[in-house]
């Protein structure tokens, strides 16, 4: 394996080996050894999660970190493209996490890099590496990833998690998707002309919440929007409140990718249902498994 800049790079065999790996790494029985390498995490946008777990996972394997967090303190501002920012950091590091607003720079960066790009968020495109979190969670808590009702709530049209979740259902045959927002939020007709399994779009979580296996909640990103005025339209458009899930199954999951703001009502932070966190306490073995796979063999 080489550069992860959409889920769909992975075949069905290599996400489930994937899995297994993490599997060891969470129980101790394997530990990724890189000794010797070094991860550059580029972020040009901002990151907490994405960022500091590859940064953990780097360091617990013994591999070392070179980066940074915002293009404001690269050359970058001076004037410098990606191209020659990609040729750079190839000189420095082993492997490139990326995480760009431009829809497309993982597949640029990857074309130019020798040395393996993974991408970590490219515009309103994908994120491969959270849908892998995210589809290991639905593993850990169901035993399967085969055969679930899915929810997706809020801003389906340019939450590139969605999109790489989307995708990667292809490989799991979901008994029915629901994909549910405002208007004018509905996910992108090129990603829906990509699935192989049972769509239905609608406005309100209530009408279906009862069906629900995982309902997967993403905020509004603000950052995507050009027109303030069409933000503004649609901030407070959706919101999970308690009294919609306590009329969920009661071992259904909620997952969101993170960062939330206000589209989940705190409250159900205890609920059984919320999962979220667990969810982000997969991402350093994930991710560390991930970096052995793409790293050790070099
Ligand atoms: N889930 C996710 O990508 O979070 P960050 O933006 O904090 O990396």
């Amino acid at each position: 394996m080489r550069d992860v800049i959409s889920i769909l790079d992975f075949s069905k065999s290599e996400v489930l080996e994937l899995f297994e790996l993490t599997d060891e790494v969470l129980s101790g029985k394997f530990k990724p050894r890189l000794e010797g390498k070094i991860v550059a995490t580029a972020f040009f946008e901002p990151s907490t999660r994405t960022a500091l777990s590859f940064t953990s996972a780097a360091l617990s394997a013994g591999a070392k970190v070179l980066g940074f967090s915002s293009d404001e303190a690269t050359s970058v501002s001076k004037g410098e493209n990606l191209a020659d920012t990609i040729r750079m950091l190839e000189n420095y590091a082993d492997c490139i996490v990326m995480r760009h607003k431009l829809d497309g720079s993982a597949k640029f960066a990857a074309e130019i890099a020798k040395k393996p790009v993974i991408n970590a968020g490219d515009g309103k495109r994908e994120h491969p590496t959270q849908a892998l979190i995210d589809m290991y969670t639905v593993r850990k808590l169901f035993g399967t990833m085969e055969g679930l009702t899915f929810g997706f709530l809020g801003d389906l049209r340019y939450a590139r998690t969605v999109n790489s979740m989307l995708r990667i259902l292809t490989m799991f045959r979901p008994r029915m998707v629901y994909l549910i927002s405002p208007p004018q939020l509905r996910a992108r007709a090129e990603i829906l002309e990509e699935l192989n399994y049972p769509v239905k779009e609608l406005t309100d979580v209530r009408d279906i919440i009862g069906e629900l296996d995982v309902l997967y909640v993403t905020r509004i990103q603000r950052e995507r929007f050009l027109d303030e005025d069409e933000y503004e339209k649609v901030k407070e458009s959706y919101r999970l409140e308690y009294r919609t899930v306590e009329k969920m199954k009661r071992d259904s999951a909620i997952l969101h990718p993170l960062p939330r703001v206000s589209e989940i009502d705190r409250r159900i932070d205890s609920m059984p249902q919320a999962k979220y966190f667990l969810e982000a306490s997969y991402a350093v073995p994930l991710r560390s498994a991930l970096l052995h796979e793409v790293m050790a063999g070099d």
